[in-house]
C-alpha cells in the first residue's frame, strides 16, 4: 500500500494501474496500460468521485474503507458512467447501502441499466451542489465528453476540476502521478492517441464544454486517466482546445496499403519528396502493420496526409476501407489530402479513395496518381506534383 496521495486538503488520489490488459475497450492497443483515477474527498462529508474498472478488484474497495477508517461513505458522485470508471459501483454499494449517488437523469438511466433502480439518488443536472463542509462541490453538463450523462465535478475551495476523460492519456502512472513528477514527453503522444480514439469524435462537444469553463479558475485538473495536472493545467487543456478545433503540427503522414512492395515503393518515392521540399515531419506507415489507433492518431498530429493503395478485387485494399470509414467516424477535419495507388489488371484503389476524398471534404492537393504494374523511375516522377504542392500547403501555414 502506497503512502496516501494528497492531491489537495482531505483530497486523495485512490486510482488503479492497469498493465495487463492489451485492449482499452477491447479495441485500442496499450502498450505501455492505462490508469483509472478516483478521488476521495474526507471532509465533514465523504464523497467518492468515479469507481475504477472492475478489474481492480477488492484492492480498490478496500483501499476506500481504510481511509475512512469506519465512516461512511456519503456520496459517490458519478462523472461518466463508462465501466472503467464505473466498473467498482456494485461493490460500494454493496459496502456502503447508504451512499447517495450523485448524477444526472442520463446518468440514472445508464446507471439503472447497469445496476438496478437506485432510491438515494441525487440529481444534479440543473445545477445543486453539494457541501460536504470543507470542499464544497459543483456539477457542469458535459455530454458527450465522451457519452451522453458525462458532466464534470468542480470543487470551489480548491478549486480543481474533476473533469472525467477529458484531458486524460493512455500509459500508467510508472511511479509520478502529478504532472510535475513525470516526464511529459513520454505522455504526449499517448495522450494525443487517447483523445484522438476516444474523445476525437466529440470535438464539437468539447468546444462546448471548454466554453462553459472559459471563466472559470482552475488550479487542478483530475482526470480519470494519467496524470493529474496541478502544475501546469492550462498546458492540457490547451491541447484540447487545439486537438477539438482540429489544429495539427506542420508534417504529412503517409499510410499505404500495399500486397507486394509496388505501391510502398511509391509511399518512399512521394516521402523522400517531401522532405526535398522542406517538409520534416514525416511518418510513412503500413496500413498492414500498424494498428489503425497509431494511424488515427498521426493523422490528428499532422496536417497533411497521404493514402495510397492498391487495388484489391476492383476496391482498395481492405483495411485502407477500414480505416478510411473509421477517419469519417471520427469526423477529423482540416487536413490537407494526396492520394495515390497501383494496380496490375484494374483499378479499384485509387478510384475509391478519391470517393473517400469527396465524402469527408478533405482539401485535395493534387491529382491523384495511380500508377500499372511495377513502378519505373518516370513513372515516380508522376507524383512529385503531390509531394511539392502538399509541400508547399503545409509549410505555408506553419
Ligand atoms: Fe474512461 Fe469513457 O471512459
Amino acid at each position: 500500500m502506497f503512502d496516501k496521495v494528497n492531491v489537495a486538503e482531505r483530497i486523495f488520489w485512490i486510482g488503479v494501474n492497469d498493465r495487463r490488459r492489451h485492449l482499452f475497450e477491447n479495441i485500442w492497443p496499450l502498450p505501455t496500460g492505462v490508469s483509472y483515477n478516483s478521488y476521495l474527498i474526507c471532509d465533514e462529508k465523504t464523497a467518492l468521485i468515479d469507481t475504477v474498472d472492475f478489474t481492480a478488484g477488492n484492492s480498490f474497495v478496500d483501499g476506500i474503507e481504510k481511509y475512512l477508517a469506519g465512516r461512511p461513505l456519503d456520496y459517490l458522485v458519478i462523472n461518466h458512467m463508462e465501466l472503467d470508471h464505473s466498473g467498482e459501483i456494485k461493490e460500494i454499494l454493496q459496502r456502503f447501502p447508504d451512499v447517495k449517488i450523485v448524477g444526472n437523469a442520463t446518468t440514472k438511466r445508464i446507471f439503472e441499466a447497469y445496476f438496478g433502480i437506485i432510491e438515494n439518488f441525487l440529481d444534479v443536472g440543473r445545477g445543486a451542489t453539494v457541501d460536504l463542509g470543507y470542499h464544497k462541490l459543483s456539477f457542469t453538463l458535459t455530454p458527450w465528453v465522451h457519452w451522453p450523462e458525462t458532466m464534470m465535478t468542480y470543487d470551489t475551495t480548491e478549486k480543481i476540476l474533476f473533469s472525467g476523460d477529458a484531458f486524460g492519456c493512455f500509459g500508467t502512472l510508472d511511479g509520478g502521478i502529478f504532472d510535475d513528477e513525470i516526464n511529459f514527453d513520454f505522455y504526449s503522444d499517448e495522450m494525443l492517441r487517447y483523445y484522438s480514439n476516444i474523445v476525437g469524435k466529440y470535438s464539437p462537444m468539447v468546444q462546448k464544454a471548454l466554453a462553459k469553463f472559459a471563466d472559470v479558475e482552475i488550479k487542478c485538473v483530475c482526470s480519470t486517466h494519467g496524470p493529474i495536472w496541478r502544475d501546469d493545467p492550462s498546458k492540457v487543456i490547451g491541447l484540447y482546445d487545439k486537438w477539438s478545433k482540429y489544429e495539427a503540427d506542420a508534417g504529412v503522414v503517409i499510410i499505404f496499403a500495399s500486397m507486394y512492395g509496388n505501391t510502398e515503393k511509391i509511399a518512399d518515392y512521394i516521402g523522400r519528396k517531401l522532405a526535398e521540399n522542406g517538409v520534416r515531419n514525416i511518418r510513412i506507415h503500413d496500413v498492414s502493420k500498424t494498428h489503425i489507433s497509431y494511424l488515427i492518431r498521426d493523422i490528428w498530429k499532422y496536417k497533411g496526409v497521404i493514402l495510397g493503395s492498391c487495388a484489391y478485387n476492383l476496391e482498395m485494399f481492405p483495411l485502407m476501407e477500414q480505416l478510411c470509414r473509421e477517419l469519417e467516424h471520427t469526423g477529423v477535419q482540416q487536413r490537407k489530402l494526396g492520394i495515390f495507388g497501383s494496380y496490375s489488371w484494374n483499378g479499384g484503389g485509387v478510384k475509391n479513395l478519391l470517393k473517400f476524398a469527396e465524402r469527408i471534404g478533405w482539401e485535395l492537393v493534387s491529382d491523384a496518381v495511380e500508377l500499372h504494374g511495377i513502378p519505373k523511375y518516370e513513372d515516380l516522377t508522376r507524383c512529385d506534383g503531390i509531394s511539392k504542392s502538399m509541400a508547399e500547403k503545409i509549410l505555408m501555414t506553419e
